[in-house]
């Protein structure tokens, strides 16, 4: 450029850039570097990060770590011990304590319930709030009971899910995919006659199926198990009308039993 030129882009004429160029070198700039100009007043697109080896966390396959830990677990208490090792379910993060289970555990039926609420969480049992309490009564109608040690009246009561999901809401599907292994493993090692399932995630589980309207009442099988579906407690309590096809769902379970209808 010469001084008589026009001035460039930015506006600068020939004496202006001399001036500039002048600077540069008095500041000890004596080298061009590039080949090209580069306008260093737009803002450089910001490049996405690429995780480096060390930083790429592999992906943990929660159910077969699960069912990894069960393998070795041959009585309820090495069961339990397995279920606290298992740090993958984020429900325990948020749970006072496990709920594993209650009752005796060489009962004819075992009940299988959804999660503990918050009643549950704070005693470490399953179904000890108003749900349990209904859940109590109406067993106690066809002469079972989590108390007695007498094999053929007793009860024993497990969850799909053994920490208490926050505020109570739904279990997740993937929640309840990687506790399925321990729960399998809790039927195997109580080997009840009889499951009673009680509600839709608990039908889940069991049978793969849901509706629960449409599933009480109707024996399925899981794990080689005679499967009962039947309304869970907390639903009676909401929805007393259901409690009549409740009790036809116990009788039909006291006449599985052999205990007449
Ligand atoms: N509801 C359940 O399904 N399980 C419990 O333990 C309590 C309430």
């Amino acid at each position: 450029m010469s001084p008589g030129e026009a001035p460039n882009v930015r506006g600068m004429g020939y004496w202006e850039m001399r001036a500039a160029l002048e600077w540069q070198v008095s500041m000890g700039a004596d080298e061009a570097i590039l080949d090209a100009p580069v306008d260093r007043t737009v803002q450089p697109e910001p490049v996405a990060a690429t995780p480096t080896e060390a930083e790429v966390v592999p992906k943990v396959d929660a159910v077969a770590v699960a069912a990894d830990l069960t393998k070795g677990a041959d009585s309820l208490e090495a069961l339990r011990a397995a279920m606290e090792a298992f740090d993958l379910c984020e429900l325990k993060l948020g749970a006072k304590q496990l709920v594993f289970a209650d009752g005796q555990p060489g009962a004819r039926v075992m009940i299988v319930g959804e999660a503990p609420g918050r009643d549950e969480d704070l005693q470490g049992k399953p179904f000890v709030g108003r749900a349990g309490q209904l859940l109590d009564l109406m067993f106690g109608h066809i002469g079972l009971s989590r108390e007695t040690p007498d094999r053929e009246t007793a009860l024993y009561i497990t969850n799909v899910l053994p920490w208490r999901p926050p505020q109570n809401r739904d279990p997740k599907p993937d929640e309840m995919a990687m506790m399925l292994p321990f729960l399998k493993r809790h039927v195997e090692l109580i080997g009840p006659d009889v499951i009673v399932a009680m509600g839709n995630h608990a039908c889940q589980a069991l049978l793969g199926r849901r509706g629960i309207t449409r599933l009480r009442g109707t024996w399925s099988e899981a794990m080689g198990v005679p499967v009962l579906p039947m309304f869970h407690p907390a639903y009676l309590l909401r929805t007393p009308e259901a409690k009549r096809e409740a009790w036809a769902d116990l009788l039909a379970l006291k006449a599985r039993l052999g205990g007449g209808g």
